[in-house]
C-alpha cells in the first residue's frame, strides 16, 4: 500500500507478519510501488513490474537501481517509519 512520512512517499509491505517500508518512486519511470505486489520477497512495479528486495531495496529483476528502506515498526495500531531528516519533506 502507498502512504506518507513526513511528506516521503513510502511503499508498506505486510509480509508473512513483518512490515517493510521502502521508498514509492520506483527508479525506472517513476510508478508507485505501493500499487504493485509481492512476490519472492521483493515488491513489484505495477507499470513494468520491475522488483525490489523488501531487505535491501535493490532491484532484482532486472538488477538496475535501488530504492530507499526505512526503519518501520508496529506501535499498538500505528506503524512508525523513521525517515532521515534529509529525506524529510
Ligand atoms: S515504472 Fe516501475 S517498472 Fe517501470
Amino acid at each position: 500500500m502507498e502512504a506518507d512520512a513526513k511528506g516521503v512517499p513510502i511503499c508498506l509491505a505486510h509480509v508473512e507478519g513483518r512490515y517493510a517500508a521502502l521508498g514509492n518512486v520506483c527508479p525506472h519511470r517513476q510508478g508507485p510501488l505501493g500499487g504493485g505486489w509481492i512476490e519472492g520477497g521483493a515488491v513489484v512495479c505495477p507499470w513494468h513490474a520491475w522488483a525490489f528486495d523488501l531487505n535491501s531495496g535493490k532491484a532484482v529483476a532486472p538488477a538496475k537501481g535501488r530504492v530507499a528502506i526505512y526503519p518501520v515498526k508496529r506501535v499498538e495500531e500505528d506503524l512508525w517509519v523513521e525517515i532521515p531528516q534529509e529525506s524529510a519533506v
